[in-house]
């Protein structure tokens, strides 16, 4: 267990590196032992997420090496379809490893897979995938058993789901035959995630699309892959930036995984610009005025990352106004709103879904629990702004996901200390 101290109120100048997108070296990492063959994966974020999906993987058989934000992995070795239960049921993205055990050996089990506490999360669009792909699904105990290969077929979705869409593709990769998936979702990891798959010989067309086409291959093989960069990460240190009127330059960046953000941060008075520099783009941002308040709903990509609510709700307590956020996805993303408000943020809940920020609040420093990865990012947010010595406990949830934060801040000129045990 660790904290961080910030001291917060200064502004913050100079380049942030972004690092690989999390929500696609998991996949791609699962992806990796749909062959026998070696795969290198680069721009790999070293995480407390990734670390953990590494176990998981090397307690089926894989042998793998990560240093550098580099990850060889060699699946040669796999013997066994079901991973660790004690590590799975600590990371909610470990039910990715199903569709790629399902297609390589025709069985998976897998213990009901855990992560954050942003809602009830439950997998039952995986199950109705799996078994549109001719799987049985049994449950026992704390343990999902899949078994059998997956059989190309029309594949529909019940709502747009990141993963369900990930272990859709990934299950059919292998399959004899055409399975085209309905009402895909579109986020770019997935694409990502396709590239990365088409690179070991799959046939995939459409990732990107709500309609999705794998047309099976005999075999897979190695492949090399650069993860693209995380687009939220890439919006966090840009909320950070605003929020501290601050001049950053974060990069690199794709400027079309974030046109919604960047939309909505203009119109609340961010200014900044994205520029090319060499083979990358990255955003500048410059010194704004004071901020308006802009309402948002989250929704399923290109619309309002859900993941990114929480910094935007920090951002709009510095609003001149009422603004307010609708939580269309996970009923349990709100859990940082007390710890704001224990700063001084002037929220209020009109439904369990729907908050209303009433700004601009001059947040007073404190001792704060983060219990969510995205929601940590907004009381550190939060920290940056208040004046004086705010203290954010159990950062563990931080580094799940977002790779050396405070060393970052540290390098753009925040004052922030991490405390361990
Ligand atoms: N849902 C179901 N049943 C399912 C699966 C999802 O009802 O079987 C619901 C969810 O409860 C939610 C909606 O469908 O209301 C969409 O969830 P989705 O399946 O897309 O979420 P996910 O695939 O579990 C991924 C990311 C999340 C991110 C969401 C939304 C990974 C490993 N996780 O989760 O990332 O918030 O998509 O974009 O890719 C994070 O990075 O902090 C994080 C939680």
């Amino acid at each position: 267990m660790s904290k961080f101290c910030i001291n917060g109120g200064k502004k913050l100048n100079g380049e942030i590196n972004i690092s690989g997108a999390k929500n696609s070296a998991l996949k791609i990492l699962t992806a990796a032992i749909l062959t026998k063959e070696e795969s290198t994966i680069s721009n790999v974020p070293d995480i407390i997420d990734i670390r953990s999906m590494i176990k998981i993987v090397e307690s089926i058989g894989a042998k793998i090496n990560f240093s550098n934000n580099t990850l060889t992995i060699d699946p040669s070795d796999i013997d066994s379809c079901s991973p660790d239960k004690s590590l799975t049921n600590k990371l909610r993205g470990s039910i990715v490893l199903v569709g790629p055990l399902l297609a390589r050996f025709g069985e998976a089990n897998i213990s009901k897979p855990g992560g954050c506490l942003i809602g009830a999360r439950p997998i039952d669009d995986h199950i109705d995938v799996f078994t549109q792909l001719g799987v049985k699904v049994t449950e026992k105990d704390n343990e999902y058993v899949f078994s059998g290969k997956p059989k190309a077929n029309e594949v529909t979705l019940s709502k747009l789901s990141v993963t369900a869409t990930e272990n859709a593709i990934m299950a059919s990769v292998l399959s004899t035959g055409v399975t085209n998936i309905y009402v895909a979702a579109a986020e770019p990891e997935i694409v990502d995630l396709a590239e990365f798959l088409n690179k070991m010989g799959a046939k995939i067309k459409g990732a990107g699309t709500h309609e999705i086409t794998v047309t099976g291959v005999n075999e897979l093989h190695g492949a090399k892959h650069d993860v693209m960069p995380d687009r939220l990460e890439a919006a966090t240190y840009l909320m950070f930036a605003i929020a501290t009127n601050s001049t950053l330059t974060i990069k690199p960046i794709v400027p079309q995984h974030m046109s919604i953000i960047l939309k909505k941060l203009r119109e609340a008075g961010g200014k900044f610009e994205i520029i090319k520099k060499g083979n990358f783009q990255c955003i500048e941002t410059f010194k704004r005025d004071s901020l308006k308040p802009v309402s948002i709903d989250t929704r399923t990509y290109p619309g309002f990352s859900t993941d990114m609510q929480s910094p935007y709700v920090t951002l709009m307590t510095q609003a001149s106004g009422e603004s307010q956020v609708f939580e269309t996805l996970f009923e349990g993303r709100f859990l940082y709103v007390d710890e704001l408000k224990l700063m001084g943020a002037k929220i209020d809940f009109l439904s369990p879904h729907l908050i209303k920020i009433t700004g601009p609040t001059a947040l007073k420093p404190g001792v704060i629990v983060s219990r969510d990865l995205r929601g940590g990012a907004a009381l550190v947010m939060a920290g940056l702004i208040a004046k004086g010595t705010t203290t954010i406990e159990s950062t563990e949830y931080i580094d799940r996901g977002y790779e050396a934060m405070d060393k970052k801040l540290l390098q753009v000129g925040a004052s922030i200390q991490r405390i361990e045990g």
